[in-house]
């Protein structure tokens, strides 16, 4: 499948491409590529040389293309050409952080070239997939002293993940092993062997010192045993697979314009193949479809656009669209699910953690989903799959996702645009992963909503109480259980009926299996969380007394519950007064090294922001308990019937 989202090889008609970019190559073909390696690789001195070798451009036009490129990716909000993963890279942007991705932009007599100069430090995978998300091509960088490295390794699996078919192998500085044949041969065969099962179209190795030009632009006369093209060589001639006219059309809508009452055009990026007038189309999620009747833009009405051009499609039939769905061929659509097995590429020094909600941003649509199992993840160096409970900074996994709505998708390897997503954490709303979906899972097609006669209202009804979802949080040794108890029997004698899950208890059986790692916590509270929602659909008032030290599970409990009947109660005892109580000796233990792990010692506790409740260790537990039942009385839990 096509790599290339561009569509410039068609000429500059394309509605996409650089048209007028380079003064005079209008008709040559573009190669994007990117180059992976560290600066100690030489990549700085190897991308400087490609510039000044070429030396075909003014500085003044380098300073027009850089203002172009600007303002080509500051439009990228608006849904220009560029893929998913660069979408990111605006988002970012536009939250203050700077992913170190330049573009840089030159042209021999017969290509021009875009090259993504992502560098080699910590984070570089992501600066790496942000660079390679529409990429031909790259250059992996090697130091012909150290051969093949880990972060060649890293650097090759992701690539291949990533959909990039086109690889060189770049054996930078072999003048510093007296241009020798056997070396360089030695790493080509250890890399052949490694890369073998990526399916790269071509792997071309070529030997380097760029510092000097050798083999850069012309083959050099110090390595006479290397038969192979130059650099330039190889860039300015090899086939790359172009934009696939015929693959189907997708459009997924970034806004619904609708000026007037007789004008209602659905604007976006055409994400993969063509539209024309006239032509079938169905809006992917609804299923509903009608005929494209107009394809308007900035410089009027056509016939037809394809990939990259930024559109403004009207249709026959007055159907509902919005924002995030996607318009894609009638004959060929997209699938839809909410639940996902796919590759995710890990980019945060936070790691990711199966059950906790997080955004993911797909085409143009943004939701919140969870890892639902790490199937595996990937030792970079063997490419053995490993079990796993979580993925750190760098690490790559095959997993489960699952979307709080069903979303359209084409597998990533079918179609690139609609198939990779991005993950974003939401509490800092940093970019944290970027993911390739390869199948949606069959199961979410098996797993309807049951729908029941007798519902959450009509329980509560019986009983006569309106369900609630009383939530403790808080240090150990803070009093929740203490509160909750006294609570618990206020609201009994009231003739309430009610359940307590504690975190003591639930751990003995439904939590049997978990510990306390982060991992363990999030999954623990991911359960009892699961559990409340059931408590309140059967009518009760579930007190839930839990640690539940992170802002985010207690953020998805409270989401999980209609509107006001997540009520959480902050027991705010500092760790001084809890550890000087310390009812089970935890924190004597923890202190003296033998338990790990303990909140508010060696693991974090993330304070509540706004609670509902806020309890302060000057209150007696019996006061802390009035407190609650009066909040429920204020706020009509506990009804002038329930006695
Ligand atoms: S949570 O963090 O996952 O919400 P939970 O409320 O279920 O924790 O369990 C906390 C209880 O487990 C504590 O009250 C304490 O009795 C016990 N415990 C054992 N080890 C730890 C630990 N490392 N950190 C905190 N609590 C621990």
């Amino acid at each position: 499948m096509s790599a290339v989202l561009d569509t410039s090889h068609a000429g500059p008609e394309a509605a996409s491409g650089l048209p007028g970019l380079l003064p005079g190559t209008e008709r040559k073909s573009l190669l994007r590529f990117l180059t992976c390696g560290s600066v100690d690789d030489g990549k700085s001195t190897l991308i400087g040389r490609l510039l000044y070798d070429t030396k075909l451009l003014t500085e003044d036009q380098l300073a027009a293309l850089g203002r172009d490129s600007n303002r080509r990716r500051g439009a990228t909000e608006d849904g220009l050409d560029f893929a998913l993963l660069v979408d990111g890279l605006a988002a970012e942007r536009e939250q203050g952080i700077t992913i170190d991705v330049a573009y840089r932009f030159f042209a021999t007599d017969a290509r021009k070239f875009i090259v993504a100069d992502t560098p080699g430090h910590e984070q570089y995978t992501r600066n790496m997939a942000t660079g390679a998300s529409n990429a031909d091509l790259a250059v992996l960088l090697v130091d012909a002293r150290h051969g093949i490295l880990t972060q060649t390794r890293r650097h090759s699996f992701i690539v291949s993940l990533l959909g990039i078919r086109h690889v060189v192998l770049a054996v930078n500085k072999i003048d510093l092993v007296d241009y020798s044949k056997d070396v360089f041969e030695a790493i080509v065969a250890e890399y052949q062997a490694f890369a073998e099962s990526f399916g790269f179209r071509s792997l071309q190795a070529i030997p380097l010192a760029a510092r000097f030009g050798d083999n850069m632009l012309t083959r050099s006369e110090r390595t006479p045993w290397y038969e192979g093209p130059s650099l330039i060589e190889h860039l300015e001639t090899i086939e790359v697979e172009e934009a696939d006219p015929s693959a189907p059309f997708r459009m997924p809508v970034q806004w619904v314009n609708r000026p007037h009452l007789n004008f209602r055009g659905f604007a976006g990026t055409i994400a993969a193949g063509s539209v024309r007038t006239g032509e079938r189309i169905v809006v992917a999620g609804s299923g509903i479809t009608s005929r494209v009747k107009r394809i308007v833009t900035y410089d009027g009405d056509l016939e037809a656009a394809g990939a990259g051009a930024a559109v403004t499609l009207t249709l026959e039939d007055e159907i509902d669209a919005s924002r995030g769905d996607v318009i894609a061929a009638a004959v060929a659509r997209p699938q839809v699910s909410d639940q996902f097995a796919a590759h995710l590429i890990w980019m945060h020094a936070d790691p990711l953690i199966a059950g906790r909600p997080y955004l993911v941003k797909i085409g143009t649509r943004t939701l919140t989903a969870s890892v639902t199992d790490i199937k595996h993840k990937v030792d970079v160096n063997t490419l053995q799959k490993l079990a796993a409970r979580t993925l750190e900074l760098n690490e790559v996994g095959f997993v489960n996702l699952s979307t709080h709505e069903p979303i359209a998708f084409d597998p990533f390897s079918s179609i690139k645009e609609t198939g990779a997503f991005i993950v974003i954490d939401r509490m800092t709303n940093l970019t944290v992963g970027a993911g390739m979906i390869e199948f949606g899972l069959r199961r979410a097609h098996n797993i309807h909503w049951q729908a029941l006669d007798v519902d959450k209202s009509s329980r509560a009804a019986l009983k006569g109480q309106k369900p609630a979802v009383l939530w403790f949080t808080g240090l150990s040794g803070a009093g929740k259980s203490t509160i909750a108890n006294l609570v618990e029997k206020r609201l009994h004698s009231l003739g309430i009926h009610t359940y307590i899950l504690d975190g003591d208890n639930i751990r003995h059986g439904l939590n049997r299996d978990l510990g306390f790692t982060e991992a363990d916590r999030v999954e623990n509270i991911r359960r009892v969380a699961e559990a409340a929602r059931l408590f309140a659909d059967a009518g009760i008032v579930t007190l839930v007394s839990f640690i539940s030290p992170f802002r985010a599970e207690r953020r998805m409990a409270r989401e999980m519950l209609q509107e006001g009947e997540f009520i959480e109660i902050f027991v705010d005892t500092p760790i001084e007064v809890a550890e000087s109580r310390d009812p089970k000796g935890l924190y004597k233990r923890a202190r003296q090294g033998l338990i790990e792990n303990f909140t508010g010692i060696d693991s974090p506790y993330e304070p509540p922001e706004e609670p509902d409740i806020r309890m302060t260790p000057d209150l007696s537990a019996a006061d802390a308990a009035e407190v609650v039942v009066s909040h429920l009385m204020r706020a009509g839990y506990i009804t002038q019937g329930a006695h």
